[in-house]
């Protein structure tokens, strides 16, 4: 089989289709580097979302269609996540491919808490990831995440503010900002201009994601980013109880209104095990999150435990996806993270990803 050429290669992996998007990965341009040596096959296939979790099933295609040539096989993977062409009137940031917002419909559900995990998972699977802080009155992503690596860099006259760096992510806050202790007494306007400002005179770089912390509710800061820029989709943040529901629903409300799409619900505080008998106790009416999730037809992205460890590494600056890497909890994360990416690619027009496709808890 010396006389196999890396345009045969080609040609045969034209019926191998991404079981995601169901297009051919040569058509859709995943397929990167072919050749062919002493040693067998080599090629590049580059996925659409990190930690895309139907790998498996299109390496499988991809050696089933090769078999014929009867040559070892190896194949690296990338990442190439898609992005729609931006738009001209919404399209303040044209450096970032996704716009994610985490919400919630009330505060103190762990809407932040799970947005840093959610960014750090992303950039743990592979992706470019940035933070923007837009809980005006509640700023805590920065301590969330510890020290920053470099400080958010304000005095550079007439150019891009440069964002603060913190475990690897660009930060925009507006804590860097106001002085400690401080409350912020602003009105609709100031906020809009202020937003405007994060994005538009910020140096973001190149990110694959950009994870808003919103604010909880349905208020100014939601309006105003809902027409600043793309929003690729928002996860919303419920704990079980009724009361969190109740308010949850009403945000889901303000994003289709928005015209924003909703990836999924996330349950957090959902149980508690029991750290010395593992006895698992439904502290609130137990199923609330994946109730809500089925009455929207939303995917259910995860069920967080009501841990002291997520409290405790969030407080002192330790996310659980940093601190814990290998834990239940992060694993959690990872699949949210997978889920999200995937749900995204879907949104940038990749082709017709069936919801079945993403692994619900
Ligand atoms: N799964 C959890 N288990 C235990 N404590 C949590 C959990 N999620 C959040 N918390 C704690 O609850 C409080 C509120 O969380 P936070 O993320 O700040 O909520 P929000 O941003 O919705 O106001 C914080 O003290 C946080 O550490
Ligand atoms: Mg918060």
């Amino acid at each position: 089989m010396s006389q196999v050429t890396p345009e045969q290669v080609r040609v045969a992996l034209q019926t191998v289709l991404d079981p995601a998007t169901e297009r051919d990965i040569v058509t859709s341009r995943q397929l990167g580097e072919v050749s062919v040596s002493a040693d067998g096959i080599a090629l590049h296939v580059d996925l659409i979302s990190p930690g895309y979790p139907l790998r498996g099933g299109l390496e499988a295609a991809i050696r089933t269609t090769l078999d014929r040539f009867a040559l070892p096989i190896t194949i690296t993977w990338g990442l190439k996540i898609p992005r729609k062409p931006p738009r001209q009137d919404l399209d303040r940031v044209p450096s970032i491919k996704n716009v994610i917002a985490v919400a919630a419909g009330k505060g103190g559900v762990g809407k932040s808490t799970v947005a840093v995990n959610l960014a750090l998972a992303l950039q743990r699977l592979g992706a470019k990831v940035g933070m923007l802080d837009a809980d005006i009155f509640g700023p805590s992503v920065p301590h969330m995440l510890g020290p920053a690596s470099r400080p958010c860099d304000k005095s550079v006259d007439g150019q891009r503010i440069i964002p603060a760096l913190h475990r690897g992510m660009p930060i925009m806050s507006l804590d860097f900002f106001v002085e400690a202790g401080k409350a912020v007494m602003w009105r609709g306007p100031m906020i809009h201009k202020l937003l405007q400002q994060f994005l538009e005179d910020v140096n973001w770089g190149e990110l694959d994601y950009l994870v808003i912390d919103m604010p909880p509710g349905t208020g100014d800061v939601q309006l105003s980013l809902s027409k600043l820029l793309p929003i690729t989709g928002a996860v919303v943040v419920t704990t079980p109880q009724e009361v969190a529901l109740l308010d949850v629903r009403k945000a889901i409300d303000m994003f289709t209104h928005a015209e924003i799409p909703v990836l999924g619900v996330i349950e957090n505080m959902s149980h508690y095990r029991c750290p010395a008998c593992g006895h698992v106790d439904h502290l609130f009416a137990a199923g609330g999150g994946r109730r809500l999730a089925s009455d929207f037809d939303l995917p259910l992205l995860g069920e967080l435990p009501l841990e002291g460890a997520i409290s405790t590494s969030g407080e002192l600056g330790n996310p659980i996806v940093s601190i814990a890497p290998d834990s239940d909890n992060t694993r959690v994360f990872l699949s949210v993270a997978a889920n999200v990416g995937l749900a995204a690619a879907k949104l940038q027009g990749v082709g017709p990803i069936r919801s079945s496709l993403l692994r619900t808890v």
